[in-house]
Order: structure tokens, then C-alpha cells, then sequence
């Protein structure tokens, strides 16, 4: 195991949302750095299809007065996307279900029923009292792929947060509310809300900051496929297609499993 992989899973493996904050400005030298290293993700035809708005000091207290305001008008969200299919799969569910109850659990607001969801909801609208908001936007017409994109750039603002020792929590929640952030922040109907990031120094003291929701064992995620399927071979490669007629047959529910999980 190399130095630079260790240091790598490190910054990998510590990044967990974060939330609640120091109140501690973040230099913005620190951001540029973060952002910079940011774009170097990978994207289709080197489209860099990602935007960043960064809010602090009044600006961030002026777009929290604004969401905190609609939220407590009782203004339903309506995010500009979906971000979770029509019919959910069950155990993509549970997680969800456990993932939130403990988030609601260490921030003290599980006994609270409905309640403490609404509590919780607007706590994100507060950016949890990080001194950093980040708004990731893409074009109103974005492609699936310029979201796999967007994903990229996300993942690198997130890790590169955490080797100059911040913390980052992205937040759909406030994505509910993109004409807010639209108008806060000048953008036109011409751009899509993708999600918001809360951007600060932890807070040590917090529990929540310490709370990890369980991942998947490897081989529940990963396949391994090493064995040529029996209709393949190894003439048939020969120009890196499989020869008409030779390509194996589709696979379907009742074909037989060749997968290995070691
Ligand atoms: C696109 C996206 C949107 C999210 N939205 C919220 C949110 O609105 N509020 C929140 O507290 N966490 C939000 N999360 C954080 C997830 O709940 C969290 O990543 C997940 O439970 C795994 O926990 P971990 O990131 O701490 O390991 C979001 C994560 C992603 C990737």
C-alpha cells in the first residue's frame, strides 16, 4: 500500500456530511484552491457543463432570510428535477429511512414526529449555520449526462474540502426552492438547480457531525466477470468485435449467473 493511496482512501474515507459548524469564515484562497482543483473532472467532450455559485457573508444571510421566509410561509417545494424514481425500490428505501432517522436522532429531533422532519428541513434552509453556501447549477436543458458530470465536479469540490480540513454537506432539500436561488442569486429560468452545498469548518463538538450512515458490504455493489461467456470465442475477437452471429445472448431474468463476488 503506497503513501499516496493511504492518503488518498483517507480523503475518501472521511468525507461524511457535515452538520453543524464553527463560526469561522473560511479564506477564500482555500475555496479558488478547491474549485480550481475542482475542474479538472472529467466530462463528455470536455464540456464542463458545471456552474458554482459561492454565497457567504450578506449574500448568504440574505438568500437564508429569503428561503427561511418562503419556508415558513408554508411555500411547497418544487425542485426543478426529480431526484428519486416513481417507484422506489425497497431497500434503496430503507436506507433512506435509516440514514434520516439517525440524522434526526444525534440532531435531537426524532421524538418530534412531523415536527422535527420540519425542523430539520429548515435547518438545511440555514445551510446548518455554515459560513459557505455553494449552488451548483447546469442548463435548463441539461442531459442525464451533464448530471454524471455536474456528480464529478461535486465529488472533487467535496474531497478537496476535506484535505484542507472542511467539511461539506450537499443538500437537495434547498434545490426545492430554485426560484429563490434563482433570483438571489441572478440566474435566469435558463439555468437548472442542481443542489446546494453547505461549506465550513466542522464543528468537533457536534454528535451529528460524528454520525455515519452504514455502507453496503463490496460485494453487494461489485461484480467480477472474468470467464468468457460459452458462446464467445476466442477467434471471434480477433478485431476487437465479436464476429456477427458469435455475440453472446442477451442476458434476462432466467439466464443463468456467471457472476462472481471474490
Ligand atoms: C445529491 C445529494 C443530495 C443530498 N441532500 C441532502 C439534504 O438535502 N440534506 C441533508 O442533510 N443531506 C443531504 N444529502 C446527504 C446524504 O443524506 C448523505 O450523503 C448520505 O446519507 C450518506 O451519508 P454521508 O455522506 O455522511 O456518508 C444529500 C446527498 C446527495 C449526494
Amino acid at each position: 500500500m503506497t503513501k499516496r493511496w493511504k492518503q488518498f482512501e483517507a480523503v475518501v474515507t472521511s468525507r461524511h456530511c457535515k452538520r453543524a459548524y464553527l463560526d469561522q469564515p473560511v479564506p477564500r484562497a482555500l475555496l479558488t484552491d478547491v474549485l480550481t482543483a475542482a475542474g479538472q473532472a472529467p466530462s463528455t467532450r470536455n464540456g464542463q457543463p458545471w456552474r458554482v455559485s459561492v454565497v457567504t457573508g450578506d449574500a448568504r444571510a440574505a438568500l437564508v432570510g429569503r428561503l427561511c421566509a418562503e419556508f415558513d410561509r408554508g411555500t411547497a417545494p418544487a425542485p426543478d428535477y426529480p431526484n428519486r424514481p416513481r417507484t422506489p425500490d425497497s431497500l434503496t428505501e430503507q436506507r433512506a429511512r435509516l440514514a434520516l432517522a439517525g440524522v434526526l436522532r444525534v440532531l435531537g429531533l426524532a421524538q418530534q414526529g412531523a415536527a422535527g422532519r420540519r425542523a430539520h428541513l429548515r435547518l438545511n434552509l440555514t445551510f446548518y449555520g455554515a459560513p459557505v453556501a455553494m449552488v451548483f447549477h447546469l442548463p435548463a436543458d441539461a442531459v442525464p449526462g451533464a448530471f454524471l458530470e455536474m456528480g464529478f465536479f461535486l465529488q472533487n469540490v467535496m474531497l478537496g474540502l476535506v484535505a484542507y480540513g472542511l467539511g461539506s454537506c450537499p443538500q437537495y432539500s434547498v434545490a426545492g426552492y430554485p426560484q429563490v436561488l434563482r433570483e438571489e442569486l441572478g440566474l435566469g429560468v435558463d439555468r437548472l438547480i442542481v443542489c446546494t452545498l453547505a461549506v465550513g469548518y466542522p464543528d468537533p463538538a457536534a454528535d451529528v457531525n460524528g454520525f455515519v450512515p452504514a455502507r453496503a458490504a463490496l460485494a453487494d455493489y461489485a461484480r467480477w466477470h472474468d470467464q468468457a461467456p460459452p458462446s464467445f470465442t476466442a477467434a471471434s475477437c480477433g478485431a476487437g468485435e465479436p464476429a456477427a452471429g458469435s455475440r453472446p445472448a442477451p442476458v434476462n431474468a432466467s439466464s443463468q449467473s456467471r457472476e462472481r463476488t471474490t
